[in-house]
């Protein structure tokens, strides 16, 4: 294991990833962590990572000098770097000359650390301070035009450290550093992979559990879709799933999760299909977050009666949730993201119920779920699916949710998806929402008729995070399909439209 110390840095989910990607195991551990805690979770080697203090400011989070005392390998990264120079008795100075973005590294002395690297390479910097002095016993291995101490080791103690970011795509020999550290210098095997992970989580998720009953609730997304399926291999039928069907999802997808999934998973899946119910609920409701309440609250309500029933035949006593580390982190997630949470969540569960959360996932990134996903069995088209979101097609359809609106939608999505799909580009496209304007009508000439049909809009949007997003430039003959497909087989459609407007300003969903 090697422990991450978060100085606060937007970097430290990243430089844990970069670790796993070396092939060893990694997690995160806030810069409060005292060091006889971090001692007691016997790590390997310890990285310490970027932040945004100056070692100089008050308060600014300090390294005890013990953490060296202890014989682990240890590797400072930017703020961790000049952290650990402090600690060791060397020096970081304001020089007045702070280095942002690319910036030119180079080699001044044979090293571990930048072994088989080019003499002069590029590399991603952000700081205002420098380390103008190693530690005694430490050799200075790289420098930059304003930092005369860029990288630095010291082999006997098996301490390193780098004052740019090595954990960026922006360093492209970043990456060989990590591996030079952890591989050479801390001496780990690069031994951990996917299948690694299932069985350590299925060990923890068996340790946690017992031999009680576990709840899910299932939305036919990645996340819990292989949250759940993790957990039924480690406990098998002490879990049941509930998936809620609320009239608002795409073509297929009921089935795909109730039947595809369910049957090849053997998860004991119960669909609760209240279709009826919300569109009862959203009935004249025009305005966006009126409908989203009414759909949250539905959800609840649904989710909470499921449990109930599930609960009368025997109680349980943990719940599953697909949580990520970018959720824990609390990067935002976009607002919608942070809505529907409240839903799955504690919260939306009645106050007698009291159980344990399970959340097999807190350490990942959605591209690794989704290698664990294909590693357990999941279908792809599951483990591939872009993000949908909860409130469903019900926040795509501008204008009052109907049965005859949801089902025209439907139609559209699942051209525009089938077209994506057979384009080979559902994969590089983020997310692909098709929108249908009810409230606004336009003329057309179809056969040789007038037509007065509704608008849909194509929104293919990239992006890495969801909290900005950019229209995806996808190939004019893909349009051109699609628009034809829709207005020919799609009734009540007589123009399809392209959405070329990225995030901020346009949010991706409509509603
Ligand atoms: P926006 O529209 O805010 O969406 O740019 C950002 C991302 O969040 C998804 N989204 C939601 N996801 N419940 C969810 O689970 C919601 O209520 C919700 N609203 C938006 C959206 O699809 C996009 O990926």
């Amino acid at each position: 294991l090697v422990l991450v110390v978060d100085f606060g840095a937007q970097y430290a989910q990243l430089i844990a990833r970069r670790v796993r990607e070396a092939q060893v195991y990694s997690e995160i551990v806030p810069s409060h962590t005292s060091v006889s805690d971090m001692l007691a979770k016997k790590p390997s080697a310890i990285i310490l990572s970027g932040g945004p203090s100056s070692v100089y400011a008050d308060g600014a989070p300090q390294v005890d000098p013990a953490l060296f005392e202890a014989g682990v390998p240890v590797f400072g990264i930017c703020y961790g770097f000049q952290a650990m120079t402090q600690a060791l008795g060397g020096t970081v100075s304001k020089t007045g000359q702070s280095e942002y973005g690319g910036t030119e590294l180079r080699s001044d002395a044979e090293s571990c650390l930048l072994q088989g690297l080019p003499e002069s390479q590029s590399v991603w910097m952000s700081h205002g301070d420098s380390v103008t002095g190693a530690p005694e016993g430490f050799t200075v291995v790289a420098h930059t035009e304003a930092t005369p101490v860029a990288a630095f080791e010291n082999l006997d103690r098996r301490l390193a450290g780098v004052q740019y970011h090595p954990e960026v795509a922006h360093t492209p020999h970043g990456q060989a550093v990590l591996r030079h550290f952890l591989h050479e210098i801390a001496g780990l095997k690069p031994s951990w992979n996917f299948s690694n992970i299932i069985d350590e989580q299925v060990e923890k998720i068996r340790a946690q559990v017992g031999d009680k009953r576990v709840l899910c609730a299932l939305s036919g997304g990645v996340d819990s879709s292989v949250a759940a399926a993790l957990v039924h291999k480690a406990v098998g039928d002490q879990l049941t799933c509930v998936f809620v069907d609320h009239g608002l999802l795409r073509q297929g997808e009921a089935e795909q999760v109730l039947g595809d999934y369910a049957q090849l998973t053997g998860i004991d899946v119960r669909g609760v299909d209240v279709s009826d119910r919300f569109l009862a609920e959203l009935k004249g409701v025009t305005d966006p977050e009126e409908k989203r309440k009414a759909i949250g609250r539905e959800f609840i309500r649904t989710f909470e009666q499921a449990a109930r029933d599930i609960a009368s035949e025997g109680e349980f006593e943990y719940l599953v949730q697909g949580t990520l580390y970018p959720d824990v982190v609390e990067s935002g997630g976009g607002t919608g993201a942070a809505n529907i949470k409240s839903h799955h969540n504690v919260g939306g569960l009645p106050e007698d119920m009291k159980f344990e959360l399970v959340e097999p996932l807190r350490a990942l990134f959605k591209d690794e779920v989704r290698s664990i996903g294909i590693e357990l069995g999941l279908p792809e088209a599951m483990v591939w699916r872009q993000p949908f979101p909860g409130p469903g097609l019900g926040i795509r359809i501008v204008g009052e949710v109907t049965r005859e609106r949801l089902e025209t939608l439907r139609a559209a999505d699942a051209i525009a998806r089938a077209e994506l799909r057979a384009a080979g580009l559902d994969r590089s496209v983020w997310q692909f929402p098709v929108v249908l304007l009810a409230d606004v009508r336009s003329v057309g000439v179809q056969g040789d008729g007038r037509t007065y049909g509704h608008p849909i809009v194509l929104r293919p949007v990239s992006s890495e995070d969801a909290m900005t997003a950019d229209w995806s430039r996808l190939p004019y003959e893909l349009l051109a399909k699609i628009s034809t497909r829709i207005t020919n087989e799609v009734p009540e459609v007589n123009r399809v439209t392209l959405d070329v407007t990225s995030k901020p300003p346009g949010t991706i969903e409509w509603e």
